[in-house]
């Protein structure tokens, strides 16, 4: 079977897998406007920090083509300062979906920055519109390259660190957290494409990944995605992690970034963090893969990264396919997978950030698709070779 995707571009429209119902349905969602992409990337239906970057980018490229085909168009192409003012408001909104994973900031900074040089070569409302139309779609279309690039990087250099150690490289066991593969990307993932790379080239034994509560991105869509694959997979629940670095041979634990910091500090899913502290204590590298557009240089270190909370609800609830789905709408009338409460009615106190933030110093190596930085002598990392900005 094909890969899972995230996103579906057809001539004039955008789909979405509505990850909210995966793994038990497959729902494709059409995406007609600005609002409906920022609702969608809020509510979770797309996630991971590429994807909606991606959708928010497509999403934006189509509304500018539709406006170029309407008569009479939109005041808003009547001047390039009345265009500037939309496209900032537009790009502003849709940053404000999610705010830990900067992916959605460096698309909407770069559109910015089209939108800056093209009226500074006093180009008319309608060109400065198709440049960033194709600025847009290039967002998404640049993605599956890049994980590939990032995925044999980091692979070939776990490799070369276990023969190093004096292991073979062959029949590797790496753990990964949440979901970093084809759903959280336009295409095979980062930490989940670096073991998909391994199993493509025989170096990989078993895939382990945690459950990733509350949201499941593990047993949801991870799961669904090894099998799709056909990449032999152990799921574990999320308290386990001590147990399976004591009793498994577990050669590195690879995960994404929704931001990475000057210094290497990484915010990514929660569970991140204690998956590195152990792996600290029990001599396993941690390995974080994402694309450059993830690396926030304006930040020196995690302290600065804002960490999305979610809804306390998030928290008290397991959704699952127990019962017919159809008879379960949301207040616009979608579907929704039924929810059970695990919790007492009525809890408060109820701690629900969606990210943590992994220290530098718990991280082996950082790839993106320009290389792999591992810390100096200094026990620092130095980021400017694998950003480009040496
Ligand atoms: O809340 P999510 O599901 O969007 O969180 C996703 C993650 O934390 C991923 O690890 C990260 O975005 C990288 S996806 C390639």
């Amino acid at each position: 079977m094909a890969a899972l995707a995230s996103i579906r571009r057809r001539p004039d429209k955008i789909e979405i897998i509505n990850q909210l119902l995966l793994p038990h349905t497959i729902e494709w969602l059409e995406i007609d406007t600005i609002e409906q992409a920022h609702d969608a990337i809020k509510t979770m239906k797309i996630r991971g920090a590429p994807a909606i970057a991606s959708l928010a980018s497509l999403e934006f490229a189509q509304d500018l083509s539709r406006a170029l085909k309407e008569s009479p168009p939109p005041s808003y192409l009547s001047s390039p300062e009345a265009l500037q003012a939309h496209v900032t408001k537009t790009l502003d909104f849709l940053y404000t979906a999610r705010p830990t994973a900067v992916n959605l900031g460096t698309a909407t900074r770069r559109l910015k920055g089209v939108l800056q040089s093209s009226i500074g070569a006093g180009k008319a409302p309608k060109d400065i519109a198709e440049d960033l139309i194709e600025e847009g779609k290039k967002i998404d279309d640049e993605d599956l390259g890049r994980n590939k690039e990032m995925a044999k990087w980091g692979g070939e250099w776990l490799v070369k660190e276990v023969q190093k150690a004096g292991g073979s490289g062959e029949g590797l066991n790496v753990m990964t957290v949440c979901n970093t593969g084809s759903l959280a990307t336009s295409g095979y993932g980062t930490a989940l494409g670096l073991i998909t790379y391994l199993h493509e080239t025989g170096k990989l034994d078993r895939a382990y990944f945690t459950q990733t509560a509350p949201y499941h991105q593990g047993s949801r869509l991870t799961a669904l995605e090894l099998q799709t694959l056909k990449i032999p997979s152990t799921m574990i629940v999320d308290t386990m992690v001590g147990s399976l670095f004591q009793h498994h041979k577990i050669d590195a634990v690879a995960v994404g970034a929704d931001r990475i910091a000057r210094n290497g500090d990484t915010a990514n899913k929660i569970g991140t963090y204690n998956a590195a502290v152990l792996a600290a204590r029990h001599g396993i590298p941690l390995i974080v893969v994402a694309p450059v557009s993830t690396v926030d240089l304006d930040i020196p270190d995690g302290s600065h990264i804002p960490i999305e909370q979610r809804p306390a609800i998030e928290a008290c609830v397991v959704r699952g396919a127990l019962y017919p789905i159809s008879d379960n709408l949301d207040a616009n009338g979608n579907k929704q997978q039924a929810a059970v409460m695990i919790t007492p009615e009525g809890l408060d106190g109820i701690y629900n950030p969606s990210f943590d933030v992994t220290p530098a110093e718990l991280i082996s190596a950082i790839v993106t698709e320009k290389g792999v930085a591992v810390k100096g002598a200094d026990g620092k990392f130095d980021l400017s070779e694998i950003t480009g900005t040496a």
